[in-house]
């Protein structure tokens, strides 16, 4: 049998859980997104949908995986209602099979910029490109190996200060050779907008899946839900801002259509010093290295209810994943694989991973139902807001869910 995994204390957790959080999501995905619908609108309806959706969405996740304890899919099986667990698992492994390979383009930026001078965009079509989700997956394994408190806190804690670090250089460096350009004040009026705004907020939170869940069950000590979902908020939003504006200062400020090659494009020749772009590249692959971590160690925890020890469940992940990952890996390679002309990739961020998120508040919410008020409110510890929280976890989050339903529905069926 296993030892039981547990992390040192509660910073060894918001550390990692901030880790999950903090990754292509908020130096990639937000910036794109806030430079293509108006920057002010995105990050008010942003805020607001973390605020009054991702949050609640968190502490229901993190309060259910204290009680519950068992690893994801194994909890929906106690409660004899199995499929949110295996649907999550199956999307979860989506998401992971391309992020990888996204976060596997970085890498093999980062480590052959010093020798070849080319763009992102080159790169990406580069016959050398597809082999960097490799890479990742390798270098994320590692810390998986050596388990929780060993491998992923440890690891965590080093990298996750060191782009704390890294985000202020770039950002500091960036105002000083460029001008703030004029902030105007406008309110989200499109309802897009608030659409993927939401969306955005539980991709950048990691919620909604079992990520934070897994996480929560490691913890040994008493704790605040709230207060550490606040943290984990906090962190996550500040750096999505904070990565969204350098964008915004680079651009002077300009409204761009560009959508997910923005980031990539501008950042590669922008600054004075060349390697102060190629830090931003460094920024962005700890940060996926970190998520990557937890959507790995997510599927680590449930495949070992099926017999396998931990260390023979990650060789099991690790193998796979060489393959599951090669379909999105040669979208955009000589070969590419598409399907109806759209790559693969694109596919299954837009349709599978971007259409399906609304899934997740129901899953989460069903937990809430098997969860009593004293239970939650104790763990939660949020004073007299408890009470009033576990009403709108238990019932108004519902409702969001059906409109990102409705929604979603039809922006699949062609919007
Ligand atoms: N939160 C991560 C990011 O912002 C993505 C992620 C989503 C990771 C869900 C794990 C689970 O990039």
């Amino acid at each position: 049998m296993d030892k039981k995994q547990e992390w040192s204390g509660i910073l060894g957790f918001l550390i990692a859980a901030i880790g999950s959080a903090v990754g292509l999501g908020n130096y990639w995905r937000m910036p794109y997104l806030a430079s293509q619908y108006g920057y002010i609108p995105f990050f008010i309806a942003f805020i607001v949908c973390v605020m009054f959706v991702g949050l609640p969405i968190m502490f229901v996740e993190l309060t259910a995986g204290r009680i519950f304890k068992k690893s994801f899919i194994e909890t929906y099986k106690k409660l004899k209602f199995p499929w949110p667990g295996y649907i999550s698992f199956i999307l979860m492994v989506i998401l992971c099979s391309y992020y990888m390979v996204i976060a596997g383009w970085i890498f093999m930026y980062v480590v052959t910029y010093p020798f070849i001078v080319y763009n992102f965009s080159d790169l990406i079509t580069h016959n050398i490109a597809p082999v960097g989700y490799i890479f990742v997956l390798l270098l994320s394994a590692i810390p998986i190996y050596f388990g929780v408190q060993k491998g992923i806190e440890s690891f965590s804690k080093i990298i996750m200060a060191l782009l704390v670090i890294l985000t202020i250089l770039i950002l500091a460096i960036a105002l000083s050779e460029n001008p703030i350009p004029p902030i105007t004040l406008e309110l989200p009026t499109n309802l897009e907008i608030w659409i993927m705004a939401l969306s955005q907020s539980f991709f950048s939170l990691s919620v909604g899946f079992g990520i934070l869940f897994t996480y929560s069950t490691y913890i040994k000590q008493k704790t605040s839900i709230m207060k550490d979902s606040i943290v984990i908020g906090f962190f996550d939003v500040l750096i999505g801002l904070a990565a969204s504006f350098l964008v915004f200062v680079l651009l002077g400020g300009v409204v761009s259509t560009e959508g997910p090659t923005l980031v990539f494009d501008v950042l590669s020749g922008v600054f004075k010093i060349a390697a102060i772009g190629w830090l931003f590249y460094l920024c962005l692959l700890i940060a996926a290295i970190t998520s990557v971590i937890s959507l790995l160690e997510f599927i680590v925890s449930n495949l070992q209810n099926y017999g396998f020890n931990r260390k023979k469940a990650l060789f099991l992940t690790v193998v796979s994943f060489l393959f599951l990952s090669l379909p999105s890996a040669l979208s955009y390679s000589s070969l590419n694989l598409s399907f109806m002309n759209i790559p693969v990739l694109d596919i299954l961020d837009r349709y599978v991973i971007g259409a399906t998120s609304w899934v997740g508040i129901f899953f989460i919410a069903f937990l809430l139902q098997h969860i009593k008020e004293e239970d939650f409110v104790k763990h939660l510890d949020a004073g007299r807001l408890g009470k009033p929280l576990y009403i709108w976890c238990k019932y108004i989050l519902l409702i969001f869910g059906v409109v990102m339903a409705v929604v979603s529905t039809k922006f699949l069926i062609g919007w």
